[in-house]
């Protein structure tokens, strides 16, 4: 209680004393016109030209403030960005206006059509929207020392190189340049202001990417007219693995464990394990392009397609096996070869000359009930029999076994790059 009441004690006195202070600088100014501020001889003043101070190029000193990063589209390869821009230079040739007490003085936004300002634009912007609610939404102080302060607040659509080598285990380098359009480094030198260039608001939330790292940087480039100052500002944009982790790698994962299964089915199931090789493959496919849905057709290869064709290929050696196995079950040279006569084939309506291979005929009714009863499913030897089971307890191991070298591989050399770039 008595810390409250202090509180609101000092809030009073703080009150007064602003409004006391306010009241006296309200007496002392008037309000001011552009020729307050630009010298009496007009004509002296070109507001095309830097104010060079004894020949040295004029600094203009940046501060950036980011609001939120949003809207990261990796097939148009832009973000949004929301920044406040302040920009600060010192114009000696401008007057103080008289009796000025205040620290600063806010001047008309639009004096800054016939003064000189720094020519900046934003190298890597598709589009700049500017703020115009409630009032336009930028403002223009003027120091004591000359110094003017030219703050806005903009929304840049910035396009970004985005590579996607190690998509989902990416780090997009993002980047805002800000250079002068029409002034050479021997007239004009942007800097970043020396105590806090930079300011990124904590709270920036994006769906899939951290901010894995936030700098200033300059990025002065030299042409064929000159040299042309540049400042940048750089986020390193790693991608968070959480959503590819449960939607891409878990899932496919299981598809390639759940095909498998077919080893342990027996061989002569034909249509259980076809039919789970297929669906395996067919799952595997849908996976593949909903893994890749926001992403360009880029034409090299990605992380992702390593580890989706790879599994693929797992699933795809798992459905060649059954083949291997079948041939096995199928060609064997019978023990007790039983050929139909052709009386018996006729008799289940086979009679054709193309329908004589040993599948189809042993599949062909016998008319003897007994004999039916006693006839293997396939017209098969022991020794087949054995090499598919012995391919098929093989599998069991070697299967999950290359699996998880493949993993080892895939997991060392991916992970590896995010390390790398975390340090
Ligand atoms: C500045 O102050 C002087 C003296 O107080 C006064 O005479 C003069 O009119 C003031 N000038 C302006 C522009 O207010
Ligand atoms: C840098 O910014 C601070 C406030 O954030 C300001 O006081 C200072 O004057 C600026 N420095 C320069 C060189 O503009
Ligand atoms: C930006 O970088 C600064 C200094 O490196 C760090 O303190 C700050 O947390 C970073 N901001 C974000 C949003 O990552
Ligand atoms: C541009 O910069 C380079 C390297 O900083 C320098 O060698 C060159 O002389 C500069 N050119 C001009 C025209 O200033």
């Amino acid at each position: 209680m008595k810390t409250m009441w202090n509180i609101e004690w000092f809030q009073i006195v703080l009150l007064t004393f602003i409004a006391l202070f306010a009241g006296n600088q309200a007496e002392d100014e008037t309000s001011l016109v552009l020729t307050d501020i630009l010298p009496k001889d007009t004509k002296t003043y070109d507001k095309n030209r830097p104010p060079k101070y004894s020949g040295q190029p004029t600094v203009v000193y940046f501060h950036v403030t980011v609001l939120s990063i949003d809207t990261i589209n990796e097939e148009s390869m832009t973000y949004v960005a929301d920044i406040f821009l302040a920009q600060s230079w010192r114009d000696h040739r401008l007057r103080l206006p008289e009796n000025m007490t205040s620290e600063y003085r806010i001047l008309d936004v639009g004096w800054l059509q016939d003064i000189w300002r720094p020519d900046v634009f934003f190298k890597n912007a598709k589009q700049v929207t500017f703020h115009e609610m409630s009032v336009p939404n930028h403002y223009l102080w003027l120091y004591h020392d000359k110094t003017l302060i030219y703050m806005a607040k903009l929304t840049l659509v910035l396009s970004c190189a985005m590579k996607f080598e190690s998509y989902p285990h990416d780090t997009q380098i993002c980047s805002m340049q800000i250079e002068s359009l029409s002034h050479t480094t021997f007239d004009l030198v942007f800097k970043w202001n020396l105590t806090d260039p930079l300011v990124t608001n904590p709270d920036i939330e994006l769906p899939q990417l951290d901010i894995a790292k936030n700098f200033t940087e300059d990025c002065t480039l030299e042409y064929s007219t000159g040299n042309f100052t540049c400042l940048a500002v750089v986020f390193n944009l790693r991608r968070r693995l959480g959503y590819h982790l449960f939607h891409t790698y878990i899932p496919s994962g299981l598809i390639v464990v759940m095909s498998w299964i077919s080893f342990w089915i027996k061989p002569e199931a034909i249509p259980a394990r076809v039919t789970l090789g297929v669906t395996s493959l067919l799952t595997l496919a849908t996976q593949s392009t909903q893994s890749q849905r926001s992403l360009p057709p880029v034409s090299y290869v990605k992380a992702i397609d390593v580890w989706m064709s790879s599994c693929t290929l797992f699933v795809f050696m798992s459905l060649m096996q059954f083949a291997v196995c079948n041939h096995f079950m199928g060609t064997g040279t019978p023990a007790k070869p039983k050929v139909l006569s052709d009386e018996e084939l006729h008799s289940a309506g086979l009679d054709s000359p193309g329908h004589t291979n040993g599948l189809l005929r042993f599949r062909a009714k016998s008319p003897n009930p007994a004999e039916r009863r006693t006839t293997p499913k396939y017209v098969t030897s022991c020794y087949g029999r054995e090499v598919a089971l012995f391919i098929d307890k093989w599998s069991r191991f070697a299967f999950p076994f290359a699996y998880l070298i493949f993993n080892i591989f895939y997991w060392t050399t991916y992970l590896e790059d995010v390390n790398v770039i975390n340090l």
